[in-house]
Parts: C-alpha cells; sequence; structure tokens
C-alpha cells in the first residue's frame, strides 16, 4: 500500500526523462544552430576521418559503463554533435559519391523531428490520422512522379531491401496455384516455384528466396549482355526448360537500374514475355526508377509502368534522409491480402487503410513525412531538376575522362559511372598477365588512398571481371566544379600508389 507521501509524490509527477517547453526549446535551438553549422561548414571538412575502430570506441568511450545517473541534456546534445560530426562519413558532402545513399534533403531532417515529435503509430488509421493520408497521398505521388499507376497499392518501408521483399512476398501469395498462406509449401500440389533475375540483381533476392521458403537454389540466374543489362533469350530459354521440367516459374524481376552500373533490364520485353506466359512481372526500381520523372531518361524505363510491381527508394534519389523505401503494387488487394490475416483483436474499421495490413511491420513510424515535405517543397519540376543535374554531371565526368590517358572510362549509365587508373606505362599491355590482376590491386589500393584522403568519396564495381572505381552522383550538393576534381586527384593518388607497388622486376 502506497504511504501518502508516495502519492502525493505520484501525484506531482516528475519524470527524469520529460523537459520543460523552456529547457526544449533552448536545447532544440542549440541542435538546430549546431546542424546549421554543420551544412555551412560540410566543405571543408573532410568526406570521412576514414579512423579506425579503436579510434571511434576511445572517442566515445566505448568501454564506459552504464551511467547511473543522468546528465543535462544541453551539455549532452552539445557533446554528441562533437562526437557525431567529428567521427562521420557524409553523404551530405558535396564531394561524397560513393554509395547509392543520397545527400539528405534538409526539410527531411526537419521532417524527420515533428514525425518525431507527434509520434504517431502509422500501423493503424486511428492511432494515425493525419500520418496516414499523408502516406496515402505520399505513395500516390511517388507513382505519379515515375508514371505508375495511382490506384495502385503501396506502402512506405525502410528501404530497398524491404520494399523488394515486400513486392516479392505479395507476388508469392498471389501466384501460388494453391493456399500457400493457409498451407505452406509443403502443400504444393506440383513442382517447385521458380523466380528469374539477372545475375546483377541486387542481394535483396537472396534473402527473399531464403525467408520466402522457396531457398536460393530456386532462383534461376539470367545472364547478362555486355552492357549488363539481362539477356533475353538467356531467360526464355530458361523458363522453357522449366516449364518443361514441370516446375512452376512464377517471378521475373528486373532491375532498373543495376547497383554497380546503373544498367537498365529490357522492361518492356520482359514486361510482354511475362503477361505472354502468366508470371508476375517486378521492376526492383531502388535506386533508377525516379529517372522516369525526367523526360529524357523515361524512355530507358519504358515497360516500367507495365510491372506487377515496383520497388522506389525516397532515401536514394528522392533524398530523404535514412530510411525510406516504397512498395508499389498494381493490384491494391494483392498487396493487402499478401499482408492481412484479419488478426480479431483488431477492429479498425473498413473505410480506412490500415497499414499493418498492407506489409511485415506492426507499429510503424511516419517515415512518410519528410517525403511527403520534400515533394511539397520543390514539386515535380524540384525533382526533375535535380534528378538530371545528377545525370549529367554523371556523365560530364565520363566525358572528363577523355583528357586523362591514365584513366580509363568504363561505363556511364543514369548518374553512375564507372572507369579505372591505368598507369601510363601499363597501358599497351593492361589485358595480358600479369598486369590485369595488378590494375585490379592497384585501383583497390587506389581505393583505399581516396578514402584516407578526406577529399572525396567513391566506390567501386566489378566490370567484367575487372575491379572498376565507380562513382553515383545522388547529391543535389555536388557541382561541376567537385566533378572536375574527380579525375585530378584520381590520378595523383594512382602514380603515388603505382610508384610504391610496382614490381621491381618489370620491364
Ligand atoms: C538496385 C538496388 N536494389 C536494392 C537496393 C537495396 O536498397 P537498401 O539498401 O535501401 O535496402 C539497392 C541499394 O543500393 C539498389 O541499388
Amino acid at each position: 500500500m502506497a504511504t501518502s507521501d508516495r502519492l502525493d509524490q505520484l501525484r506531482q509527477r516528475s519524470a527524469p526523462l520529460d523537459m520543460s517547453p523552456r529547457e526544449f526549446r533552448e536545447v532544440g535551438h542549440l541542435v538546430v544552430d549546431r546542424i546549421a553549422e554543420l551544412l555551412e561548414s560540410l566543405p571543408d571538412r573532410p568526406v570521412t576521418p576514414a579512423e579506425t575502430p579503436g579510434t571511434i570506441r576511445e572517442a566515445m568511450r566505448a568501454s564506459s559503463q552504464l551511467p547511473e545517473d543522468g546528465i543535462d541534456a544541453g551539455a549532452l546534445l552539445d557533446e554528441t554533435t562533437k562526437l557525431l560530426f567529428d567521427h562521420s562519413l557524409f553523404n551530405g558532402h558535396p564531394r561524397f559519391l560513393g554509395y547509392i545513399t543520397s545527400a539528405p534533403a534538409p526539410i527531411g531532417m526537419l521532417g524527420d523531428l515533428l514525425a518525431a515529435a507527434v509520434n504517431p503509430n502509422v500501423g493503424a488509421w486511428p492511432m494515425a490520422p493525419m500520418a496516414t493520408e499523408i502516406e496515402a497521398q505520399t505513395v500516390r505521388w511517388i507513382a505519379e512522379l515515375i508514371g505508375y499507376p495511382v490506384d495502385s497499392g503501396g506502402i512506405l518501408v525502410s528501404g530497398g531491401n524491404l520494399a523488394n521483399i515486400v513486392c516479392f512476398l505479395t507476388a508469392r501469395a498471389k501466384k501460388a496455384s494453391w493456399d500457400l498462406q493457409s498451407h505452406g509449401l509443403d502443400a504444393n500440389p506440383s513442382g517447385p516455384l521458380r523466380v528469374y533475375a539477372s545475375t546483377e540483381v541486387h542481394t535483396w533476392i537472396n534473402k527473399a528466396m531464403d525467408i520466402s521458403g522457396l531457398g536460393t537454389a530456386s532462383l534461376r540466374w539470367i545472364q547478362v549482355d555486355e552492357e549488363s543489362r539481362m539477356d533475353l533469350a538467356a531467360l526464355k530459354a530458361q523458363l522453357d526448360k522449366d516449364a518443361a521440367d514441370g516446375d512452376q516459374p512464377f517471378l521475373v524481376v528486373g532491375t532498373a537500374s543495376t547497383v554497380s552500373t546503373g544498367a537498365i533490364d529490357p522492361l518492356a520485353e520482359i514486361a510482354s514475355l511475362c503477361r505472354e506466359r502468366d508470371l508476375w512481372f517486378h521492376v526492383d526500381g531502388a535506386y533508377g526508377a525516379f529517372a522516369a520523372a525526367v523526360p529524357e531518361a523515361a524512355e530507358l524505363l519504358v515497360g516500367m509502368s507495365e510491372a506487377d510491381s515496383v520497388a522506389v527508394d525516397p532515401h536514394k534519389w528522392l533524398y530523404a534522409p535514412l530510411e525510406a523505401g516504397c512498395a508499389l503494387v498494381r493490384d491494391p488487394e494483392a498487396l493487402r491480402s499478401a499482408f492481412a490475416h484479419g488478426a480479431p483483436y483488431y477492429h479498425f474499421g473498413e473505410m480506412a487503410t490500415n497499414y499493418f495490413e498492407y506489409g511485415l511491420q506492426n507499429s510503424r513510424g511516419f517515415r512518410a513525412l519528410k517525403v511527403w515535405l520534400a515533394l511539397r517543397q520543390v514539386g515535380r519540376s524540384g525533382y526533375v531538376q535535380m534528378i538530371r543535374d545528377d545525370i549529367d554531371l554523371a556523365k560530364a565526368l565520363f566525358d572528363l575522362l577523355a583528357d586523362y590517358p591514365e584513366i580509363e572510362p568504363m561505363s556511364q549509365n543514369l548518374s553512375i559511372t564507372t572507369f579505372r587508373y591505368i598507369p601510363e606505362d601499363l597501358l599497351d599491355r593492361a589485358e595480358t598477365d600479369p598486369v590485369r590482376t595488378y590494375l585490379d590491386e592497384l585501383n583497390q589500393e587506389i581505393l583505399a588512398r581516396i578514402e584516407r584522403s578526406g577529399e572525396i568519396y567513391l566506390s567501386n564495381a566489378i566490370i567484367q571481371g575487372r575491379f572498376a572505381l565507380r562513382i553515383c552522383v545522388v547529391n543535389f550538393r555536388t557541382s561541376l566544379e567537385d566533378i572536375e576534381a574527380f579525375p585530378e586527384i584520381v590520378q595523383r593518388l594512382g602514380r603515388e600508389a603505382h610508384r610504391e607497388l610496382r614490381p621491381d622486376d618489370w620491364s
């Protein structure tokens, strides 16, 4: 039984985690000021401090114990901004062109703060009335932007992996010839289900094959042509063979565009083949789908709008701060019935969208707000301008490489350009052994040196067995001046690495 003192305490409860509006305003302003300073100073900072895990752990005292008592929130946030700003890689830096991780839109940063302040649980409409409708509108706008039917079903998820997996599971539920959701794979009355994707497909497919119970061995890897696009004849041959063996092909995955070189599969041809054979056609457009908004790039993506489902990533080419992926499914009921199990303890009414029935999550955060705000802030025309600029900058780099005899341009698609450094003395024997192997090692070393330098940031791709350097521009802060710095730096660090690594016994 509580004493009356204890009851008094509870009546005037003071929670250590709460803040007075005054304190919140004070520390909130401090954080916003620090972020503004960061944005201002980004171009002068290294893209990454390239520190070791040990250095980072020491800086944040990783081995210290859980504090018994708390500290002042202002001092804590001040210290934390310093820790983060001094020891992070900045994908918002104008010279970050490494992975397909975009510079975060400032309005998205504020959107996340606002979303957390309201904290709606966007699993069910009554718990998130405005947030649910904002998500529904965001999904419609994303479909509209890429030319996909606006009456499709859709849901925001954590990123490309999950967006693809949601579409994959929808395809599996819809296309299985038996009630797979109730009885599982053991009840399959005929041959095994088969999935088709090119050898360039992103690794989400392995996870999807695994967690769906199909197993990675049920994935048919279709070879690609010299442009890294799915070979249609090979796809047809594999489909014919499997059908003759009594297997059940049900899903073909087209990629638009691939993570390493930005290649786009022949979507229109795959779409008509899938229609002919009654297969589900899914497009992984995690990165490339948004290029469909740009009129001169849209023709590369013809056929995507015919897909049964498309995965797109607002945290890639819509510049949303992580995390935001989006699964779009042409038939909204197919999406719902793949995930709705009509749990009797949820009675949220039928007219409203309850997003827990459209995907894997139950409780869900308000991811849509940052995406919706950015779409409203700049509109379609703003996105067309930014995506077009990114593409043109990647092309500009490709063209610029012609002035650098020691740099071999290798591929250019959308905003991805690949190339490699070949020292002058090895130019005429780049394809002979052991030079070929040496060039792979040399370019790996150049990549490591670039990262350590902090001057620019790029990543790599393997192109026809060769190690290539790769830039991907999904960064609205990058200008031509930044792009022009890349070949100079690659050449300088390439020469330096070659001087140190070149075997002494080579002529
Ligand atoms: C084509 C493609 N699909 C899927 C993904 C995975 O996306 P995420 O990292 O958001 O899960 C990526 C990531 O770069 C990608 O480029």
